[in-house]
């Protein structure tokens, strides 16, 4: 099925939506992104997924080019629209289209490409994923320095996700100096001695919306959480260890490596986690 996409204020079928070849998304992966995940026809924390629009945009210098009401009411619209029950709202925001290819920013004033699709995926909350985990390989974080910015340049996540395929597992955690930063396109816990260990905030990793929800709601179960960085040693001694993510949510790992964590299965904290956040975000939904 055909789905409707918005691109610049129009609602088109996908295969008319063109953007230009001079497009600073398209030459310079100058652009920032989000993913909503959707359930029930509804938004999960669409109100932190605009405020890191908000923050990513400003970080390259780049207008908001709709309130927070408007972004809310095209993520409603496009949901409608392709009538999503479960799935994502991927969003993009370019620099736009200077006409011509040059390093400079275009002149103040270029509008901005603006692009909205959905992604449909029927019973995203019940993965069966979840129910076996993870494995995942570690894999040098060779990504650029300002991973805080949610740039639509993921290249080298990419190559990381073909890594991981080729070692016939799920996924890739980034190592730099020692330590695990994140997923290709999550954030990395690791469980032990009782308490949730995940790298604190800063220029090194995406600040997950998913994180700041699971890290709230963890701490309101009692449960103990430090915001440090851990190295791949201490992940593969781990007794669990999960990701966390719009689209995946809280999904147990239960390999790293090669080596098995624990039990070799979803561990607790992760299962519990998983079922706390899907349930408090279907509530909060808008
Ligand atoms: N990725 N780290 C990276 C590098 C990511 O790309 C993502 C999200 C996250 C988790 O952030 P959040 O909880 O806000 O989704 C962490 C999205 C899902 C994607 O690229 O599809």
């Amino acid at each position: 099925m055909s789905r409707i996409v918005h691109l610049n204020g129009d609602w088109l079928p996908e295969a008319e939506a063109k953007v230009s070849v001079f497009d600073r998304g398209f030459l310079m992966a100058d652009g920032v992104y989000e993913v909503t995940s959707v359930l029930g026809g509804k938004l999960i924390d669409f109100e932190g997924h605009c405020r890191r629009l908000d923050r990513s945009l400003r970080e390259l210098g780049m207008g908001n080019p709709h309130s927070d009401a408007e972004w809310l009411a095209l993520h409603r619209e496009i949901v409608a629209r392709n009538g999503v029950e479960d799935g994502m709202v991927y969003l993009q925001v370019t620099r736009g289209n200077p006409g011509d290819r040059d390093f400079a920013y275009p002149p103040e004033g270029t509008p901005q490409t603006v692009v909205l699709f959905t992604q449909s995926k029927p019973g995203l909350a019940d993965s069966p994923a979840a129910k076996t985990g993870w494995r995942v390989i570690s894999i040098p974080d060779q990504r650029w320095a300002r991973r805080d910015i949610k740039t639509v340049q993921l290249l080298y996540p990419s190559m990381a996700k073909m890594a991981a395929k080729a070692a016939g597992v799920d996924d890739a955690w980034f190592v730099e100096d020692g330590t695990v930063t994140e997923g290709t396109s999550n954030n990395a816990y690791i469980v032990a001695g009782g308490k949730i260990v995940t790298r604190q905030l800063g220029h090194d990793i995406l600040h997950g919306i998913t994180r700041a929800a699971v890290l709230r709601l963890a701490r309101e179960a009692q449960m103990e959480v430090v915001e440090r960085a851990f190295t791949l040693d201490e992940a593969k001694a781990a007794d669990e260890a999960f990701i966390t993510s719009a689209s995946a949510f809280v999904m147990p790992v239960v390999e790293i490596d090669g080596t098995a964590l624990g039990t070799g299965k979803p561990g607790p904290v992760a299962q519990r986690l998983r079922e706390i956040y899907i349930e408090e975000m279907r509530k909060a939904a808008v």
